[in-house]
């Protein structure tokens, strides 16, 4: 149970409201300046990021964050239970996405959630703080027409500094280092406002299924953030390495810098509706208009320099389809007045997903703790009262996970070129557009691009350092494979009877054959892990899948009923990638078609990559900055 909650990360995270008003931020329009020099819409992960970088480059230049949360405490991902350690009621700090219906695994549906908090998704995230691979980035700025002469760059070389600069890594204590065997490599962080850190515990069964991995073939790498990862990993958590509470964009973007800021406005409790060229899009940058949570009253506010959306792969789309902004015909179906046609806006959905194994064990090892030690009070007080030390010790200084693999296709199946020929063959026939979603199958534009990113997608499976599956661990008796480059696509799109609402989620999940071979070759290999000698020595026996799926087809229905459907890593619904390819904005992050309009979140990534998002949002908002820093200085 813990185990899965710890692991999944899809649990629902309460966070409680702040004790008082803490902080001075804005909820009446009426506390605003005429007007700012950038106005960004949505105070999360990225978009916090930017404003703190904008408001430290220009002292003389405003700043207004307009964010639909409040400024809430948030408690880490594995804290004391409110009541125990004090806390004062929960509050809603998330939106809560239930997808439609997915036909390919069999009408099952998606629950994600997204942050609706100042600090975005950090601030209710699993704290897992991963870096991707430079395949990913090197890929992504390989596709056509990205970063052209004069525009930015975003291959590995291009940004690692920006991952380096968002962050502030603490190395652990000797003790607890050699205790663990943590091991890292500090050159590739920071200084940043953001904490990584390994927490001072981990659980008893930790180390037995980082051996059987071992024994596995999976080579330990020192530093998995310094662009390769195709190995057995240390995972960092993004946490104060002190007093264990999360680290997160709120703070180390927002309350840590706003006192000395009198250029940094936020706004709460306030929505972006949308934004509004008077004069076309061509002359911007556009009016915003925003709309109270307490009374629902519109507003325009006007930006004299730009305007920049970061509102999540979720609601970037909604605001740009609100704003006439996507494809001709969906607009019109809503009723929107067309401003640009730009169909990849809300399209290029995507998100991790996985099935998986699980065992038991008739020889267990004498771990002591496990998670069942929660159970007994006097660990439990100890636990809480650990977590009040400064430093902070024991169980409650945990997050989602410390241990991962990430492991290339060829690594993983004999079946690895196989599965590339097919995904190389349906480019070659045409086919691989039938499996796009019906609204932008039809569109050139966007098939061109579904081509190009399943041909990147197909040298990245054939890249022996790439890697294709991921799985964390934690403590228990199961392990996830996630597929780190899903070929399946989906859409976002405005809810048309109130199209202000979270918006109507169609997940593609295995719309493309080839994601089931992806899938199964996972399975199938992290069935291995039960049949090292590191696990049999305590009798692990196989539960699920099980002896009773023994036929390829037998493994794709256990597939298609065990997966975890979301790893809460929305993204790509406005894709930087060229016009002509489906994308929605340029190597500078402007939106084509428009003038004065950026986007800087997770939905400008083309496809996934080998990580979790948080720590490339972080570096995709301190990149943004640096654009807006040299356009504007
Ligand atoms: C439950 C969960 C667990 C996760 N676990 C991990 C993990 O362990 N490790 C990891 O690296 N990543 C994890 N992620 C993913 C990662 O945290 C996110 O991908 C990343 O933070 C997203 O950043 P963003 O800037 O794109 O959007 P967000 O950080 O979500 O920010 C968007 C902001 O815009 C606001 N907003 C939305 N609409 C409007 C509007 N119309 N007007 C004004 N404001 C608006 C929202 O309230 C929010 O604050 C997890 C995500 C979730 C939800
Ligand atoms: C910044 O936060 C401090 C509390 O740390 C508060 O006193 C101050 O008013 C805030 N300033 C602004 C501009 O929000
Ligand atoms: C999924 O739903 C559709 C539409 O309601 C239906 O036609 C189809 O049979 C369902 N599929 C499964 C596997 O239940
Ligand atoms: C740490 O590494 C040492 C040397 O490789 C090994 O002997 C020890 O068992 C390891 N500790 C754990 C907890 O795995
Ligand atoms: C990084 O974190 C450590 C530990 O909290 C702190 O001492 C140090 O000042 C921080 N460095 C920066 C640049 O924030
Ligand atoms: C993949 O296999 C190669 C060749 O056997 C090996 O050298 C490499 O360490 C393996 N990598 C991983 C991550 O398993
Ligand atoms: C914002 O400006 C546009 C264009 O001038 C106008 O149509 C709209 O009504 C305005 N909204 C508000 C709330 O004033
Ligand atoms: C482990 O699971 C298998 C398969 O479900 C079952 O047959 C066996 O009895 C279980 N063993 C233990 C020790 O729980
Ligand atoms: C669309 O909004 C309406 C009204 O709020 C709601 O009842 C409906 O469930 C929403 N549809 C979807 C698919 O979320």
């Amino acid at each position: 149970m813990l185990s899965a909650t710890l692991i999944f990360g899809a649990l629902v995270l309460p966070v409680i409201a702040a004790p008082s008003v803490v902080f001075n931020v804005k909820r009446q329009v009426s506390q605003l300046r005429p007007s700012y020099d950038f106005i960004i819409a949505g105070g999360g992960t990225t978009g916090l990021t930017v404003a703190d970088r904008l408001t430290q480059a220009f002292p003389k230049k405003t700043v207004l964050v307009v964010e639909y949360g409040e400024v809430e405490y948030a408690p880490g991902i594995f804290d004391p239970p409110l009541a125990v350690w004090g806390g004062i009621g929960a509050s809603a700090s998330y939106f809560i996405v239930q997808s439609q219906p997915i036909p390919d695994v069999k009408n099952a549906s998606a629950f994600v959630l997204a942050g609706k908090v100042v600090g975005g998704s950090s601030a209710i995230n699993g704290q897992f703080f991963d870096r991707p691979s430079r395949y990913d980035l090197d890929s992504w700025s390989s596709c056509s027409g990205r970063g052209r002469p004069g525009q930015s760059q975003w291959g590995w070389d291009d940004v690692y500094p920006f991952f380096k600069k968002s962050v502030n890594f603490t190395a652990p204590l000797a003790a607890v280092a050699q205790k663990y065997n943590f091991t890292w490599d500090s050159s590739v962080y920071g200084p940043g406002p953001i904490y990584s850190s390994f927490p001072p515990f981990l659980w008893a069964d930790h180390h037995g299924v980082r051996d059987a991995w071992a024994e596995m073939g999976i080579p330990p790498r020192r530093e998995c953030a310094g662009g390769d990862k195709d190995a057995l990993c240390w995972i960092p958590i993004s946490q104060d390495p002190v007093t264990a509470r999360r680290s997160h964009a709120g703070i180390g973007h927002y309350t840590a810098v706003n006192a000395s800021r009198p250029n940094y406005d936020l706004l709460v409790k306030h929505q972006v509706v949308r934004v509004v060229y008077p004069k076309g899009p061509q002359r911007g940058p556009p009016l915003v208009e925003i709309r109270s949570l307490a009374d629902s009253t519109l507003r325009n506010l006007t930006a004299k320099a730009e305007v920049v959306i970061a509102a999540g792969a979720f609601h970037t789309p909604a605001i740009l389809q609100r704003s006439g902004f996507g494809k001709k015909s969906i607009l019109k179906d809503a009723g929107i007045d067309v401003v640009v046609d730009l169909p990849g806006v809300g399209s290029n959905f995507q998100d991790h997903s996985g099935s998986g194994v699980s065992w038991n064990y008739s020889k267990p090892g004498d771990w002591y703790p496990l998670p069942s030690a929660m159970a007994d009070p006097a660990f439990l007080a100890d636990a809480v009262a650990g977590f009040n030390e400064i430093p902070a010790r024991g169980p409650y200084t945990l997050a989602n996970s410390n241990s991962a693999i990430f492991v290339p296709l060829r690594n993983i199946t004999t079946t690895s070129q196989t599965i590339i020929e097919r995904i190389r063959s349906m480019i070659a026939d045409g086919s691989a557009a039938s499996y796009l979603p019906a609204d932008y199958r039809s569109d050139a534009s966007m098939v061109a691009g579904y081509n190009e990113q399943l041909s990147k997608i197909a040298d990245l499976l054939s890249n022996p350092h790439a890697p294709s599956i991921e799985s964390t661990f934690a403590t228990g008796t199961s392990l996830r494979a996630v597929n780190l480059h899903p070929l399946s696509r989906g859409t976002v799109r405005l809810n048309l009877t109130d199209k202000l609402q979270v918006p109507v989620v169609q997940y593609g999940t295995g719309s493309n054959p080839v994601d089931f071979d992806i899938y199964a070759a996972h399975v199938k290999y992290l069935q291995r892990v039960t049949k090292t000698t590191a696990l049999k020595q305590f009798g692990a026996a196989e539960v699920t899948p099980g002896p009773a799926v023994q036929t390829d087809a037998q493994l794709i229905e256990y597939i298609k009923s065990s997966m975890v459907l979301s790893f809460m890593h929305p993204c790509c619904t406005a894709a930087m990638l060229p016009r002509d390819k489906g994308g929605v904005v340029d190597a500078d992050l402007r939106v084509h078609g428009a003038a004065g309009l950026r986007v800087a979140d997770m939905s400008v990534l083309p496809y996934l990559p080998s990580s979790h998002l948080s720590s490339v949002a972080y570096a995709v908002g301190e990149k943004a900055a640096d654009i807006l820093v040299k356009t504007w200085r």
